[in-house]
């Protein structure tokens, strides 16, 4: 929500639209960074970690939000970028300079020079994210440095143990200011491997994945992702986060965890028996399984092993479906599906994380090359760019049917309003009978006084290769069953089947948009009809 008309949503904005998270029933919301910075990659290029960005308002601001959200009992949990800052940072600068204590602030090499040609090449063949190298030649210092993201996101150097205790600080400072905790961005790429002895760094061998040598996975990220030391730094910072607390008192505060990593090092996250880690490393399991293989009814049993069959005892699930680096969900499953998915990731065990827009069932944007701001369409070309540009899900967040959906005043807004915002939007869908947000609404509900969802066991299958089924118990009270048609034909299921114990008739609780049944009506568990697209959560009572 924009509140001075400048096209572009500001700390005030979120404050005047608290309610409608309260409303929702929601209890804690990430920001996305709201630090000074050049907006090379929309905040993930920090140059300043201790002050906000202008255009999203003042320190005072935040306050007031802050102020705001804890009379609302809704917790604010603030993104942490570790990896990088912005090549406009004092401490890059004063890097270049190589002056006394930032000299190793960032990764340096002095690269190679070519046998052959006797030219000056960067040090390994490695690719950043954005395509292209993920090394940059500094005159001034007379090296290169390492940027995984955009050249103006200079990677920090975590094996400088100045480097390691300035973030901490970071996250101290913003746990003075009242945050429940953080997201701590693009865990991955945080330390490389470490040179050789002659200082020099392997290069990656070619993947096989594309033919596109700019794309980072033309090449193997053996090196570069994923290292040992970076499960450690998660460790450090859930230390303070932990001591913190025994400092000052107040809650408990929570670590959340980017990565798109398999599972053997994103579950090395939550900790083990002896160190706790993270809170939750995000389960991006609901949005990659079926990028790769499309919605199925077995994929979707296949993304939920994935999680639960490799969590360690003891910690805490959690479902993602989408974010501002995705395709939106009901664009990415189809439009008719986004009830079911909504419904899946609310009503699986542990956390539900939703990104804004996917209650109303927002859509993709489209955007022209012309109009693409995202560094990694940018870094593309016209032909190529709708593959790589993350504009779409971005689009301005739609209130009413009104001008610029509500979102601002202003003449334009920072990316133009996907195109269904008449219809897909708060006010609309709050006034109809049925719509995407009142099932959301009713899914949070549920969530929120069922013990049976908070606590009870898990039981799922996909039934046919269309029809995926889960059931939550708990001694003592109703179970309840979700079942989802994700296939393109009407059919009927005999739920018996996927649980034996369940009795002859469900009573609905929540439908999808489209269904025709009707709330609080029992239906035969032997003879369900579930029509193409069609997701119900039904009651055993
Ligand atoms: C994470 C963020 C993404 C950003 C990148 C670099 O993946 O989600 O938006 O571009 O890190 O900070
Ligand atoms: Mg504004």
């Amino acid at each position: 929500m924009d509140s001075d008309g400048d096209g572009i949503g500001d700390l005030n904005g979120i404050t005047s639209k608290l309610e409608y998270l309260k409303d929702l029933g929601v209890t804690a919301a990430w920001l996305s960074p709201i630090f000074k910075s050049p907006m090379v990659d929309f905040g993930y290029d920090i140059s300043d970690f201790f002050d906000i960005q202008p255009e999203y308002g003042t320190l005072e601001d935040f306050r007031a939000l802050i102020k705001k959200a804890n009379e609302l009992d809704l917790k604010i949990i603030l993104d942490f970028v570790p990896n990088h800052s912005s090549d406009e940072n004092e401490w890059f600068k004063k890097s270049v300079k190589r002056e006394k204590g930032y000299e190793d602030y960032y990764v340096w090499h002095d690269g190679k020079v070519n046998a052959e040609t006797g030219e000056r090449e960067p040090p390994t063949n490695w690719l950043q994210y954005f395509r292209g190298s993920a090394w940059q030649w500094v005159e001034e210092r007379q090296q290169y440095y390492l940027h995984q993201f955009a050249v103006q996101q200079p990677d920090l150097n975590y094996r400088n143990p100045d480097v390691v205790a300035q973030m901490k600080r970071v996250l101290r400072y913003w746990l003075n200011e009242g945050v429940a905790g953080f997201r701590c961005d693009a865990l991955p790429p945080l330390f490389e491997v470490r040179p050789d002895v002659q200082g020099q760094y392997p290069d990656e061998v070619v993947s096989g994945a594309t033919e596109d040598t700019e794309d980072r996975d033309y090449l193997t990220t053996t090196y570069i992702e994923n290292q040992p030391e970076t499960i450690d730094m998660v460790y450090q910072w859930r230390e303070v986060l932990d001591d913190y607390q025994r400092i000052h008192g107040g809650n408990s505060s929570v670590l959340l965890i980017e990565t798109y990593s398999p599972a053997w090092f994103t579950m090395q996250f939550y900790g083990n028996r002896s160190v706790d880690g993270a809170h939750l490393p995000f389960n991006f399991n609901l949005i990659t399984v079926m990028e790769e293989s499309g919605l199925s009814a077995s994929n979707v049993q296949k993304a939920i092993d994935l999680w639960l069959q490799n969590m360690p005892a003891g910690r805490t699930a959690n479902w993602v479906l989408g974010n501002h680096d995705k395709r939106r969900a009901a664009s990415r499953h189809g439009k008719e599906h986004i009830d079911a998915m909504n419904m899946l990731v609310m009503i699986l065990p542990g956390a539900s994380v939703t990104y804004q827009g996917e209650e109303l069932g927002m859509t993709d944007g489209q955007i022209s090359w012309e109009d693409t701001v995202d560094p990694w369409g940018c870094n593309s070309n016209p032909e190529i760019y709708e593959k790589y540009t993350r504009d779409p899900a971005r689009t301005p967040f739609q209130w009413t049917n009104g001008t610029n959906a509500g979102f601002s005043t202003g003449s334009k807004t920072w990316l133009p309003l996907a195109a269904d915002y008449e219809t897909i939007n708060v006010a609309t869908e709050s006034e109809t009978e049925h719509s995407h947000l009142k099932i959301y609404k009713s899914l949070v509900a549920l969530r929120r006084s069922l013990k049976t969802l908070q606590n009870g066991s898990t039981k799922y299958a996909a039934i046919t290769e269309d029809v995926f089924a889960l059931k939550r118990s708990l001694s003592g009270d109703a179970s309840l069953v979700y079942v989802s048609n994700f296939g393109t034909a009407d059919v009927t299921i005999n739920l018996e089947e996927f649980d034996k114990t369940l009795p002859a008739s469900l009573q609905l609780l929540v439908r999808s948009l489209e269904s025709n049944k009707k709330e609080g009506v029992g239906y035969a568990t032997q003879d369900l009809l579930l029509s193409a697209g069609e997701a119900l959560v039904l009651s055993t009572e």
